[in-house]
């Protein structure tokens, strides 16, 4: 191997980096272990799934699609027909008008946040709120409050202080918290949207595909939609692919479009990655009549996820974890443990013993608030949750 000399790191990088190191938190990447998957965003299997990866690879073929890459943005030369048909299917299936795929759930969010609130105007987010949307709050020329996580009083409280003359106010929350696995009372917060005309923005990334009939999201299953301004969809997580999508009004989509510079200067999906969304859209939408897909069949995907989440709560009420558990009907759940040392010293003892489970740190939650977090999934034993719990027991015994 030819070892090659370059520049050295400015030093106050090198300072950033030892002091990440003095504190427990130096991320780096690992190559991937075969340990029992209680760590990916895979909650129903489908990224794994070969029948979907062939179901993609056929549609394809049908089309005579032979292109590796998409060319360029989809205001030039990659706006893939698929693109179009893919959107078409989506707004379909999620009932809206229109819907604005991204790159990423992280180009969404900061696409949104940085083009559609204005100078002059307010964005109020949830303390808990994904990084993504903060960077997209940073990038944008409004102004911005956050309220307590879920709180519905602290943020009536701070809608109060808000109401400037000629601003519109923008409520941003997820349907499922990432780090938490919780969610909002988003019929409340609609109502408090609604009472104060304020345009409420909810980030499905962890509720399509798990929550409401065939994966349609939270919003839907509580029959939303028409009062939500902008859904966030994610297809990277319970979706096993990979891209995003802004849901919204037709006006919506033509002004993102227009402004949203994470959409315009940036390389369109491939159509391989379209074919796999229009694939599993496919898959959500035959929901019950999906016998050829055997397990893929999204009810009973959905199902099975579900009895594992009610196996994994009743288990954590069998023992002393409950308080530290944060309480979650989602495919999310997170024991706090304080300290980067040691929450990261108990992940690295359940995978030792072969259990994927990733400890969350300080910065990336507050400091005192790192957790492991377990993300369940369809394919997951109910040995493999009552062995890992019990193992948890263990472990943690010996640190607090
Ligand atoms: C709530 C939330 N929104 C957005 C994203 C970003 O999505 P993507 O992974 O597609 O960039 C994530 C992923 O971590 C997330 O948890």
């Amino acid at each position: 191997m030819s070892i090659f000399v370059l520049m050295n790191l400015p030093k106050k990088l090198t300072i950033k980096l030892k002091s990440r190191k003095e504190t427990n938190c130096l991320r780096s990447l690992k190559a991937p272990a075969s340990l029992v998957d209680f760590s990916s965003n895979d909650y129903l299997g489908f990224a794994k799934s070969e029948e979907i990866f062939d179901k993609a690879h056929q549609l394809l073929v049908d089309r005579n699609i032979k292109q590796n890459g998409a060319t360029g943005s989809r205001l030039l030369s990659g706006n893939h027909l698929l693109n179009t048909e893919v959107e078409a299917l989506l707004s379909d299936f999620h009932q809206t008008q229109s819907a604005t795929i991204f790159n990423s759930g992280y180009d969404a969010n900061i696409g949104f946040f940085s083009a559609v609130p204005q100078r002059g105007d307010v964005i109020l987010y949830d303390e808990f709120i994904h990084a993504s949307i903060r960077d997209g709050i940073q990038l944008s020329n409004a102004k911005s409050f956050k309220f307590k996580h879920n709180s519905l009083n602290s943020l009536d409280e701070i809608l109060k202080r808000v109401q400037y003359d000629n601003s519109d106010i923008y409520v941003v929350t997820e349907a499922v918290f990432s780090m938490d696995g919780d969610s909002p009372d988003l019929v409340q917060f609609s109502k408090i949207c609604q009472k104060n005309k304020a345009f409420l923005i909810v980030d499905e990334a962890h509720a399509v595909g798990v929550f409401g009939k065939n994966g349609v999201g939270i919003v839907q299953e509580l029959d939303l939609q028409h009062h939500v301004f902008a859904r966030i969809i994610t297809f990277g997580k319970g979706l096993g692919c990979h891209g995003a999508a802004i849901l919204g009004s037709n006006d919506l989509q033509q002004y993102l479009v227009n402004f949203a510079r994470s959409f315009i200067y940036t390389t369109a999906l491939s159509p391989h990655s379209l074919a796999t969304i229009n694939r599993v859209y496919d898959i959500l939408n035959v929901g019950s009549d999906g016998s050829d897909f055997g397990w893929n069949c999204i009810e009973n995907s959905q199902e099975k996820l579900q009895k594992n989440i009610q196996f994994f709560n009743s288990e954590i009420e069998k023992t002393d974890l409950k308080n530290i558990f944060i309480e979650s009907n989602s495919a999310i759940h997170c024991c706090v443990i304080a300290g980067n040392e040691k929450v990261k010293l108990i992940s690295e003892q359940l995978q030792e013993k072969g259990f994927d489970v990733r400890a969350i740190l300080s910065p990336t939650v507050k400091e005192n608030q790192e957790r492991l977090r377990f993300c369940l999934h369809r394919y997951n034993s109910k040995e493999e949750i009552s062995e890992v719990l019990q193992l948890l027991t263990t472990f943690t015994k010996k640190v607090f």
